[in-house]
């Protein structure tokens, strides 16, 4: 029989924990090359893996981000796979899951790159975000490495760690406002930067360090992220899942095509904002606002997906309340079809992930419920009805805190959850 139990009150006594987000992961080896701010903790991944797995487990996570998932299980001797459909994020993940890296290599490329010498360029060419991020000495000394890996580079598993290296120090070499999620902001200044012979050098030691350990370690490369769109069946893996740890995009309109904007542009990969939709975004699940505006899809048509028929009718009632009442607020944003699309997409992620789950195998969700212009979606009990449509047996959510999203510098006082939805069956 089917059992949906929605235990509300798990961990609802504990103090507000932080095993759903990065924080803590900046200080373990590995984990901490670079900071995804949309990640969540490796030591909670660690304890659930230790208490569900058995050494011949295989473990998916459909949203690797960084990777968190499957560095762990790397490092506890677990196969794993991952998906992730933003291409520069993938290359990240897949960066720290390789440990045959020669160490003396990769200090001769540094060493290199530091003494490279600056040519004469313009900054002027380069982006206006570039400009409003960097001062100008600063600018020409990352243009200098970032020219110096063009010049020089080689289809190396070294080369690839350099990319890295300097991907992960444009944030902390940056004297405006560039974190803690995407968004810059140049009106708001670092009290702490480096410059980026220091940021470089100090970030290659850590990387140098963190591979000795994992050399010492003798870890092995179980796992790798591949491009896959987790709301489609993959044949290959199909049965063969034992256990899925995952944190999906939530429905609060953090953009994750928008999260590696600096880096992309730095990069040269995209000129600007515009080109984050055909380049990422329109392959991501729809969590946010400019994806289903640019989508243009009618609310009664998504609406009429089957799907979504086991939440149709709570759904459609907030859909049809935010269609209203956006236009009381200046953005107009389209909130009502990125809620709909959000909840379709997810449907077909547990559909397609049915099919990759062994029978009484189990999987956790870290996920978090929205409030777009004060409408409350509760995610934790529409997510569980579609994962028991999709044939799971039995839902339970575990609280592990309370959050109140920001939309747009306006605050609503609906209290929102985050926690773990575990799914079994
Ligand atoms: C919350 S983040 C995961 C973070 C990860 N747990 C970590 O520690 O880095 C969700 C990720 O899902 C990815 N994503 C969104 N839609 C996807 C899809 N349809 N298939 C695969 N990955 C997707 C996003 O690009 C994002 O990196």
């Amino acid at each position: 029989m089917e059992q949906l139990c929605l235990f509300d009150n798990i961990g609802s006594s504990q103090k507000q924990d932080k095993t759903t987000t990065f924080v803590d992961n900046m200080k373990l080896p590995i984990h901490r090359w670079f900071k995804y701010s949309a990640g969540f903790s490796a030591d909670w991944v660690k304890n659930v893996i230790n208490e569900y797995c058995k050494k011949d487990s295989f473990i998916l996570d459909p949203f690797a981000g960084s990777g968190t998932t499957n560095v762990v299980a790397n490092e506890l001797g677990i196969h794993s796979l991952g998906y992730e459909q933003h291409y520069f994020v993938r290359q990240l993940a897949n960066i720290k899951l390789f440990y045959g890296i020669n160490i003396d290599v990769f200090k001769t490329i540094v060493d290199n790159a530091l003494m490279y010498p600056t040519k004469k360029m313009s900054i002027l060419e380069e982006s206006d975000l570039l400009m409003k991020c960097y001062a100008p000495d600063v600018l020409v000394e990352l243009l200098t490495f970032r020219d110096f890996y063009f010049t020089n580079k080689r289809e190396t598993p070294e080369w690839h760690l350099f990319w890295l290296v300097l991907t992960s120090i444009l944030r902390i070499t940056s004297h405006v406002g560039t974190a803690q999620w995407q968004y810059i902001l140049p009106n708001k200044t670092k009290k702490n930067t480096l410059t980026p012979k220091i940021a470089l050098r100090k970030k290659a030691e850590e990387v140098i360090a963190d591979i000795k350990v994992s050399k010492q370690k003798d870890f092995k490369e179980l796992g790798t992220v591949i491009e896959h769109d987790a709301r489609k069946e993959n044949s290959q893996i199909n049965n063969q899942i034992d256990l899925v740890i995952t944190s999906p995009p939530y429905p609060n309109n953090y953009d994750y095509a928008d999260a590696t904007r600096l880096e992309m542009i730095f990069w040269k990969e995209i000129s600007g904002w515009s080109d984050l939709y055909g380049k990422v975004r329109k392959n991501l699940v729809r969590s946010c606002s400019q994806h289903s505006a640019a989508d243009k899809i009618p609310l009664d048509k998504i609406l009429e997906e089957h799907v979504l028929a086991p939440i149709y009718g709570e759904l459609q009632s907030v859909c049809k309340e935010l269609e209203q009442v956006r236009f009381l607020h200046g953005g107009k944003k389209t909130y009502h079809t990125m809620l709909a699309s959000y909840y379709c997409d997810m449907a077909n992620v547990f559909i397609a992930l049915r099919k990759a789950m062994k029978h009484n195998s189990l999987m956790c969700f870290v996920i978090g419920d929205s409030a777009p212009y004060g409408v409350y979606a509760p995610a934790d009990i529409w997510l569980s009805k579609l994962a028991i449509s999709a044939g799971f047996s039995s839902c339970s959510f575990e609280k592990t805190r309370d959050r109140n999203i920001k939309w747009k510098n306006r605050k609503h006082d609906v209290p929102l959850k985050e926690g773990r939805l575990w799914i079994k069956g």
